[in-house]
């Protein structure tokens, strides 16, 4: 800039929106033009080398000028595409900025030349940043890292955006992972959500982020298995999943398999018979169906089951602790219905891994919500007595719930239960479906009308059908019986009755106990 007398412009950060604001506005005020503004960041560093700045850094001029008052207005959506265009990696960025500014200012018929190639090259800008901000929001993959007894674990991702996003994406990821404390590492900024607030600070390495964990040999068991040979396009995969983030996918590391086998499994797709639709819990046969009376294991659909089918050789081995325990930790984060926003946390099951008897109730009421275990509160207590009455130990149950959050009704300070709606238990449903697939029970029992439709994969007339097995997930047993708050809810001049009725529902149950291995 020979000749020139530079104004040095040094802006607080990379993404120092306010400041570029306030100082363009006093350099348009001073008519100081393009050719004569340097800007600086912190890591651009150069802006000690100008020291003579006629322009201070941190008081920014907005007084009129002696040439006359100058027109300041510039379009809404012009701000908008300055603060997203601020966050591109360009070191020129803000240079480009002030000059479209200054020409908007002074040549009026820009606003209506959108060909013009200044626009154009920060409206490709924008679309730039836009991009990078999109692939953090879906390729940001955390890991968990324990923090100590008692203490909540930590999530931490490790990302590469190409641009200075970290600040802008933060809140997206506070809103969706509100209940975690997690952060997120790139090269050069850091974020933290404490529960409470976010903290932002330096960059860091790739080696500063944990390695994988139980939660992601789940995800990649889940990726494997939804993985379609038959939609496979990969030039499609790679425009979506751009190939530079695939050293921090983990799913990615499967892709390369799952694509080159992709033929021959659609081929064994085409050639296969028709599977059930709908329902992944999928009713086997009432012929095929085992006899529950008298051999409870005869007929049960055994492990080798478990995965049959063109995707069974792509099932990641993980031990069913560690999947249910990762199970468990997601349906703390999921969202797919309104619930589980109010919620404290997720109730997840509970018992022995491979419990021969799954319990299932509908969701966890207040007591279970605030102590994250299921059937602790009243229902529960009921439950223990009856199961205390039959000779069965607790411990040898697994016990869960068609719906893992507890959805409520304030009534001024008292959250009154209120039954999730068909859609919430839907959305629910792959939940449970998991736990059995892990658990592998011989047999269940529905305790109420959500419970039941869930297992069973219809609406069940609960006065009906109690106290009938009726065919259920693949092949198994499920009983049908009231839930223990109807008991509770009920006239009281019928409770003795009624509860003898319920003990011998679950006494049909018994068999399957003592045939637990
Ligand atoms: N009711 C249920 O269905 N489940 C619980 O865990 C508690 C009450």
């Amino acid at each position: 800039m020979a000749g020139l007398t530079v104004t040095n412009i040094s802006l607080a950060s990379e993404t120092d929106w306010p400041g570029f604001r306030n100082e363009a506005r006093a350099l348009l005020a001073k008519l100081i033009a393009p050719a004569e503004v340097a800007w600086h960041t912190p890591a651009s560093g150069a802006a000690d080398l100008f020291s003579d700045s006629d322009v201070s850094p941190t008081s920014p001029l907005v007084a009129a000028h002696s040439h006359g008052p100058i027109n300041l207005v510039v379009p809404s959506s012009f701000v908008t595409l300055c603060e997203t265009v601020i966050l591109h990696n360009d070191p020129a960025r803000f240079g480009l900025l002030y000059s479209l500014l200054w020409r908007l200012v002074h040549e009026p018929a820009l606003r209506h030349d959108p060909l013009d190639a200044g626009r154009v090259k920060v409206q490709h800008m924008a679309q730039s940043v836009r991009r990078d901000m999109h692939k953090m929001k879906a390729f940001v993959r955390f890991r968990t890292v324990e923090s100590g007894e008692g203490k909540p674990p930590l999530h931490v991702a490790w990302f590469e955006p190409d641009h200075h996003i970290v600040e802008a994406v933060a809140p997206f990821f506070m809103r969706r992972f509100t209940q975690m404390e997690w952060a997120i590492l790139t090269p050069e900024r850091s974020v933290h959500w404490d529960g409470e607030r976010l903290h932002f600070g330096p960059g860091g390495e790739r080696r500063h982020a944990p390695a994988p964990d139980a939660g992601e040999a789940l995800w990649l068991t889940y990726y494997a298995n939804i993985f379609n040979p038959a939609r496979l396009k990969m030039a499609m995969m790679k425009k979506e999943m751009p190939v530079k983030y695939w050293h921090n996918l983990p799913e990615a590391e499967l892709i390369s398999g799952l694509a080159a086998d992709a033929m021959a499994r659609s081929g064994r797709m085409v050639e296969a018979a028709p599977t059930q639709p709908a329902r992944r819990i999928v009713p086997v046969a009432s012929e095929t169906a085992p006899r529950v009376s008298n051999a409870p294991h005869e007929g049960v659909a055994g492990p080798e089951d478990v995965g049959r089918g063109v995707f069974a050789e792509l099932t990641v081995a993980i031990h069913p602790a560690q999947a249910l325990t990762a199970l468990k930790k997601a349906t703390d984060r999921c969202r797919e219905c309104p619930i589980g926003e109010h919620a404290t946390q997720s109730v997840f099951g509970e018992g022995p891994v491979h419990a021969a008897l799954m319990v299932v109730g509908e969701q966890p009421g207040d007591q279970e919500d605030l102590r994250g275990r299921p059937f602790v509160g009243p229902a529960g207590r009921l439950f223990d007595q009856a199961i205390a009455q039959l000779g069965w130990p607790r411990e040898q149950l697994y016990v869960t719930n068609a719906v893992k959050h507890f959805k409520f009704e304030l009534r001024g300070k008292r959250r009154i239960h209120k039954t999730p709606t068909q859609r919430e238990a839907s959305a629910c449903l792959h939940w449970l479906e998991s736990e059995i697939e892990q658990v592998q029970p011989h047999a269940l029992i529905a305790l109420g009308a959500t419970a039941a439709k869930a297992l069973l994969g219809r609406p069940v007339a609960v006065t009906r059908e109690r106290g009938q097995w009726h065919d259920g997930p693949r092949g198994r047993k499920v009983l049908v019986t009231l839930h223990p708050s109807a008991l509770l809810r009920g006239d009281p001049a019928e409770h003795e009755q009624a509860y003898k009725a319920w003990l011998d529902d679950l006494a049909l149950a018994t068999d399957w106990l003592k045939h637990a291995v």
